[in-house]
């Protein structure tokens, strides 16, 4: 039945929908944002007003915070996330024991910022990804993202969005990073080209050339960045009370170890063009247990690891935007993730990246009412406004094939009504 013959729509819909459809026309949706990347430190909540959709999406950050995960939560999740086998029985279970959790960090933040559930449309879950297998075997593309939307709905009373990478993998992508498709709709209107560069476990990229035309977006993950230099605190230093490098102090006070910089770097995911992605199915333990081994640098100094694991991420980054950007003056970059709080880190980067962006103008994400903690959770919020009253994603990656984002044209993500 082509769509001209369809029936009307009635005048009285059933109850859920007719909520939907209300959400849909509204001039404005308030809704809450969670995500909980691969670092495994906890949820990041960011309360959104979003107006529009498309192109026109205009996003108010109302709140945001982070739930921090106890050490008994994250090693529940530590002890899933990116390995190869699990027990299913603790699989299902921690399915719905997340989405019990992240509905009180729900329910608390709100009470916290004096803000009444019945103020707040939906809720735009990512979930916590437990493996990520973007090229599998046959060619397969697969992902699980854990923390029952269902549940997560009943516990709150809201509808809530949420598996916002399977659709992108259904339609031939790599379901990561979703951030460009966000990014371009809220950053993409620009006269001077950006790059927004988010260090999370993982690092990644959307590069907007200026003007608002085709075939101008570029992406992907170029590889590790906090999730080795945390990996590498919490087994060579297991006593560092926060378990991450802060502010990058340990790192300033190594040396990179040049070979075995050169045997982490000689992976081929860093050859590989984007769009890309990858995780710690890739880089975790082995890989950096490989590279040691390699390069004869199984004593290296903890230091002196964090100093060559931040080189990695520094010089990665950079040649990812080599290969794939022409070299461009003047561009602005708009940094983001936990891994802006590492100062070592972000001296690194401003000297890699120099000779493919001079004389890049560093921006403070939180001048675009984005704060750099909360980036990643408003992108969701924005993903799941899309889905609730866009008409899928007209985003700007069309023209050159490497560009082109699979989900073009689609919306991400599964409903889930609270009754
Ligand atoms: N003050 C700090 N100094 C150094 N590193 C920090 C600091 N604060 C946070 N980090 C790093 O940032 C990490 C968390 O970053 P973030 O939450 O952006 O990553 P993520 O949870 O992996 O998210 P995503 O997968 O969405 O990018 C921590 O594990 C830690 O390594
Ligand atoms: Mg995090």
């Amino acid at each position: 039945m082509s769509a001209s013959s369809a029936p009307p729509v009635p005048q009285a819909l059933p109850r859920r929908i007719a909520r939907l459809a209300a959400m849909a026309a509204a001039a404005r949706r308030r809704i809450l944002g969670l995500m909980s990347g691969t670092s495994l430190d906890g949820l990041d909540l960011a309360l959104c007003d979003v107006t529009g959709h498309g192109r026109a999406t205009r996003v108010q950050v109302l709140a945001h915070d982070t739930r921090p995960y106890d050490a008994a939560q994250r090693a529940r999740l530590r002890a899933l996330a990116s390995q190869e086998q699990v027990a299913l029985a603790e699989l299902t279970l921690a399915h719905a024991w997340l989405a019990e959790l992240h509905a009180q960090a729900v329910l608390e933040a709100l009470a916290r910022w004096g803000v009444d559930v019945a103020g707040v449309d939906c809720i735009a879950s990512h979930g916590q990804t437990v493996y990520h297998a973007p090229r599998g075997p046959h060619g397969l593309r697969a992902t699980l993202q854990i923390g029952d939307g269902d549940r997560l709905a009943r516990r709150t009373g809201l509808p809530v969005v949420s598996d916002f990478r399977q659709k992108e993998l259904a339609a031939g992508g790599e379901g990561a990073p979703l951030a460009p498709y966000a990014d371009a709709l809220l950053f993409g209107d620009t006269a001077i080209p950006r790059l927004l560069l988010n260090l999370g476990g993982i690092a990644n990229f959307t590069w907007l050339s200026a003007g608002r035309g085709t075939a101008r977006v570029r992406y992907g993950d170029t590889g590790p960045a906090n999730t080795l230099l945390d990996r590498v605190v919490r087994e060579r230093l297991p006593r560092h009370a926060e378990g991450y490098d802060r502010d990058g102090a340990l790192a300033a006070r190594g040396r990179t170890h040049a070979g075995l910089l050169a045997a982490l770097k000689a992976h081929a995911y860093f050859r590989q063009p984007c769009p890309k992605s990858t995780g710690p199915e890739t880089f975790g333990a082995d890989y950096l247990r490989a590279a040691q081994a390699a390069a004869g640098a199984d004593h290296v100094s903890p230091a002196d690891l964090l100093a060559t694991l931040v080189r990695l991420t520094a010089e990665t980054v950079a040649d990812t935007l080599r290969a794939e950007l022409p070299v461009t003056p003047g561009a602005e970059v708009l940094a983001s993730g936990g891994g802006t709080h590492n100062r070592t880190l972000l001296a690194a980067l401003r000297e890699t990246l120099e000779p493919v962006l001079p004389a890049a103008r560093w921006r403070d994400l939180a001048e675009f009412g984005v704060p750099g903690d909360a980036k990643e959770a408003v992108l969701f919020a924005v993903l799941a406004n899309e889905t609730l009253a866009g008409e899928g994603f007209d985003v700007p990656l069309g023209g050159d094939p490497r560009a082109v984002g699979a989900g073009a044209g689609v919306s991400f993500g599964k409903l889930s009504f609270p009754d």
